[in-house]
């Protein structure tokens, strides 16, 4: 039987009045790629954050693994093995591509990334075990050959796969991506989608949020629709595109 990896339960969030979130309930099987789709607005973002650890919900639960997460900090649930991407590029403009991805192992090295003076031999074999692990996950992601380029010169697509492989390199167990196809032309998404898969393959289950419907459709096992804070259907993709209700607040938009 397949195993539940991530279980929200009720969550609710409340800014000053408004439901952004309203009693939401999904669960996630170990190695699904998941996808939550909805209107601009639909509270997909605030769901994200409130697995994440970036907010508080109001009410509600979310278990990772058993494990009851809600409340936590990102830097715990990180630890725990969540790892995601924002919907607005979040990376450090003036570091290399390499230097981005060292950042993210920064708070799992014990010796601190670049101990100025006095290394001692095994800080740099820590180190030097950081940076193969940084230029593996940019080799998977297919950025190797730009380790050295200003991750602000890189091209919008390549920055969102940046991403994506600054939150490989903590080694989740459950990777959030939050419009990872937003800007991409149709050769980037197609390899998105290949990295999304090979990602899975390795075993790291996905939870995504895309506006694409093509991307989504064709990538996702599952899917949760959200409309005003609250689930309106949860399905294989193609149940979720024959629904009605569906069709009429989201699909038929002409999104
Ligand atoms: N920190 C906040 N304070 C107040 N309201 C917020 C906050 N964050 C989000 N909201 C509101 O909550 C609702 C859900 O926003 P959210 O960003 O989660 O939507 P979304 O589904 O991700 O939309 P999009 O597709 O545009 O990214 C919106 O009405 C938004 O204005
Ligand atoms: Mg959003």
């Amino acid at each position: 039987m397949a195993e539940t990896i991530l279980k929200v339960v009720d969550l609710t969030i409340n800014f000053s009045g408004l439901k952004a979130v309203d009693t939401l309930n999904f669960e996630i099987e170990k190695g699904e790629i998941f996808g939550l789709i909805g209107p601009n607005g639909a509270g997909k973002t605030t769901t994200f954050n409130m697995i994440s650890g970036a907010l508080k919900p109001t009410s509600g639960e979310v278990w990772l693994n058993g494990q009851r997460i809600d409340g936590n900090y990102m830097y715990q649930t990180n630890k725990l093995g969540i790892a995601r991407t924002y919907q607005n590029i979040n990376l450090f403009r003036s570091m290399t591509v390499l230097e981005n991805l060292l950042v993210g192992q920064h708070c799992r090295l014990h010796s601190g990334l670049f101990p100025a003076i006095f290394r001692t031999p095994k800080e740099k074999k820590e180190e030097e075990a950081a940076v193969q692990k940084a230029r593996d996950t940019l080799e998977f992601c297919g950025l190797g050959h730009k380790e050295d380029t200003y991750s602000s010169s890189l091209s919008y697509g390549e920055q969102r796969i940046l991403e994506i492989a600054r939150a490989l390199v903590s080694d989740p167990v459950l990777i959030i991506l939050d419009e990872p196809a937003a800007g991409m032309n149709p050769t980037e998404k197609n390899s998105l989608a290949d990295l999304v898969k090979r990602i899975r393959a390795r075993g790291i289950t996905v939870l995504l949020v895309e506006h694409d419907m093509k991307f989504v459709m064709g990538i996702t096992d599952r899917i949760c629709v959200l409309n005003y804070g609250k689930r309106l259907a949860l399905g294989t993709p193609a149940e979720v595109q024959a629904n009605p209700e569906v069709i009429e607040a989201y699909l038929g938009g002409g999104d």
